[in-house]
């Protein structure tokens, strides 16, 4: 197998350009993506490229071709860029730093790849990551590409029932951890994160633990491997698990607007030839870039622009284990400077934390290497764009806000550089073979440039292929409200140029700090407390943050009052699902407003949570008018 060396040379977009593949991604998408899907390595072409039937499942994308996704983001690299550096590693501690090159990568991804055989670890399986920012994360995803299992990164910041609740959700028998992670000066006990989670009943034979040389964590003779003193041992070679275009790569939790976390399933050429497609157009790649994706692994972001995208492309990435102020507000700025950042991509809830400390940071570092800012996650409100375009990138550099989510895999509507003139509002086009549309309530295209639901009404490559063991969830959640079309849950406008505007969520999702965050979900954890009867959870607008979560608390009777704190709910929450889910405000109250038919009308929580005394709109439904009085009395605890 010849790499095609061009997946080394890259041409910038022209708007005519532009045109003409959106044209031709439309009008003959197989003779399209046939051409593009070039870009990865084949180990045998496919027999179709997708399903006729797109817009509900089975979805299916280069059907019967064979290819792997470690193989496409290293070994076919190694004649060309052995010696070119894939990762700067650099740690939480400023003085802690380190380089991995696509050699090096290769060599310690087959030993891990090794070692996980060496446990059992087959094709199909499933394995749970629940690691720091550190090379060894980059490493394992790899791994188990390499080898055909299925990797299910957990966030470092869920807490133990969190954890338990996704190992179990995968029937994963093998976790890879950490004795610790570091953040911000601070130490996070991972291992006995997962200890703690594995009290709880489980089907986990093996955990694989990196160990921190300078502290005692305890060990469980039975179950815990030492990641090093396996890997260490092994060949540097491992031969390659060639998989079909629609087996499993990962599945990665999301939240949803009801019940528990869903499962998103990825699968393996749709997926990557997407994420490597759209890295190179939307930050404009090209290979002498040093690229910088803040985003944590655990998230989809970190799967597709930290991971798979850059990678696919022989592309060079700064993986920083650290947070935006520490030791000091200056770090980022430091960190851009240190590896000389071309490509700097990041979330508004972290420009707009930098942004309050001030310009004198900034102002004090040479950030000339910079090009293009990337923003992803949430919207970004236009003072925070003018400042990353003013201050950061000296009104020199594109800002590019990508739209996309879990679920589609990679970027989805962008202001492609050279393509689209950048402007403050989550503005821009879709990316060639997106079809998007928006609709009212009825399902009808909207007319003159209203604000919709925004649904795509064609499958694409990178679009998830089914919700990890619940089908049939994955077609009522995406499929049913707008048949024929996915439903993507945010609201949008189109203007008269064809440019999307993205809004805001249009479920119960809640967005902070860019974090996803199921209302229904925080509402199932505080109904497990014993005093609580009834909680709901609505966002409100925060400055920073973007969102934050106010929520309120119906005591059970008879319940002693004073067992219910702010604090002691806070606790609860991070407690059973993790920090970045703390609520801001809790307020207990007496009863909710409900509609007659006992639905709990958020509308009107939402609105007194934000400080609305009055003017709640139609209250006909309500089925006790006189709630509202006493939940407006009822004081903020
Ligand atoms: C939701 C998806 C995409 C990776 C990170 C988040 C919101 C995402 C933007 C943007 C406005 C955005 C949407 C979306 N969102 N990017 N550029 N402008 N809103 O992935 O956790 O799956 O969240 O994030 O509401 O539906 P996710």
């Amino acid at each position: 197998m010849e790499t095609d060396l061009r997946v080394y040379k890259y041409e910038p977009l022209t708007p005519e350009q532009y045109q003409q593949w959106y044209q031709e991604a439309k009008d003959d998408p197989t003779a399209f993506w046939s051409e593009q899907a070039k870009l990865l390595s084949w180990y045998k072409a496919w027999d179709t490229v997708g399903t006729a039937d797109y817009a509900s499942a089975p979805i299916r994308w280069f059907e019967g071709a064979k290819l792997n996704v470690c193989y496409n983001c290293i070994d076919r690299h190694l004649p060309q860029l052995k010696d070119k550096t894939a990762f700067f590693w650099e740690g939480d501690d400023p003085q802690s730093a380190s380089t991995l090159t696509y050699q090096q990568l290769y060599e310690t991804v087959c030993q891990t790849a090794n070692a996980l055989k060496a446990m059992g670890v087959r094709k199909g399986d499933r394995v749970c990551l629940y690691l720091p920012m550190i090379p060894e994360a980059v490493i394992s995803m790899l791994a188990c590409a390499r080898i055909g299992a299925i990797h299910s990164v957990i966030f470092g910041g869920f807490s133990a029932e969190a954890l338990h609740q996704r190992i179990q959700d995968t029937g994963a028998h093998i976790v890879i951890t950490a004795d610790e992670a570091r953040r911000a000066g601070k130490v996070i006990p991972l291992k006995q994160i997962v200890d703690l989670a594995l009290e709880l009943p489980n089907q986990v034979m093996q955990v694989l633990v990196i160990r921190a040389p300078h502290i005692q964590v305890s060990r469980n003779l039975l179950r815990d491997v030492d990641f090093y003193s396996l890997v260490n041992r092994q060949a540097k070679q491992c031969s390659i698990e060639w998989m079909d275009a629609e087996d499993l790569l990962f599945i990665l939790y999301t939240s949803g607007s009801t019940g528990q976390p869903k499962g998103v399933c990825h699968t393996t050429a749709g997926y990557l030839l997407y994420v490597a497609m759209t890295f190179r157009y939307a930050f404009d790649y090209k290979q002498d870039d040093i690229y910088w994706c803040t985003a944590d692994i655990g998230w989809i972001t970190g799967h597709s622009y930290l991971v798979y995208g850059p990678l696919a492309n022989g592309a060079t990435s700064v993986l920083f284990e650290g947070t935006p102020q520490y030791p000091t507000p200056a770090r980022y700025w430091q960190v851009i400077e240190k590896y000389q950042v071309t490509i700097f991509y990041t979330a508004p809830t972290a420009i707009r934390t930098l942004k309050a400390e001030g310009d004198s940071y900034p102002n004090a570092i040479n950030l000339n290497s910079l090009r293009i800012l990337g923003t992803v996650g949430e919207p970004i409100n236009p003072e925070a764009w003018n400042w990353y375009y003013s201050v950061i990138g000296k009104k020199r550099c594109l800002v590019v806000d990508t739209w996309w989510q879990t679920e589609t895999g990679g970027i989805m509507i962008a202001p492609w550089p050279h393509v689209v003139t950048p402007q403050p509002g989550a503005a821009g086009l879709p990316f060639f073979g997106i079809i998007p549309a928006v609709l009212d309530d009825h399902g009808t295209p909207v007319t003159h440039e209203e604000e919709g639901s925004l649904i795509i009404q064609r499958s694409w490559p990178g679009q998830m292929c089914t919700l990890y063991g619940d089908p049939v969830r994955f077609q009522e959640t995406y499929f049913e409200k707008y048949p024929g079309a996915y439903c993507t849950g945010d609201g949008a406008r189109k203007d008269k140029k064809g440019h999307y505007w993205i809004g805001g969520r249009l479920d119960d999702v809640i967005n902070m700090s860019g974090h996803r965050i199921g209302t229904a979900e925080i509402e199932s954890a505080l109904l497990l407390h014993q005093n609580i009867a009834e909680a709901a959870v609505v966002g409100i607008p925060h400055s920073v943050k973007g969102q934050s979560l106010y929520v309120f608390v119906v005591v059970k009777p008879g319940a002693d009052i004073r067992l219910l704190d702010q604090a002691t709910i806070q606790q609860w929450v991070i407690a059973k699902i993790g920090k970045h889910a703390k609520p801001d405000t809790v307020c207990l109250v007496e009863n909710f407003p409900k509609t007659r038919s006992g639905k709990i009308m958020r509308r009107i929580l939402k609105q007194i949570a934000m400080g609305k005394t009055e003017g709640f709109g139609d209250l006909s439904t309500l089925a006790d008018p006189e709630i509202i009085e006493k939940i407006l009395q009822c004081t903020t605890i």
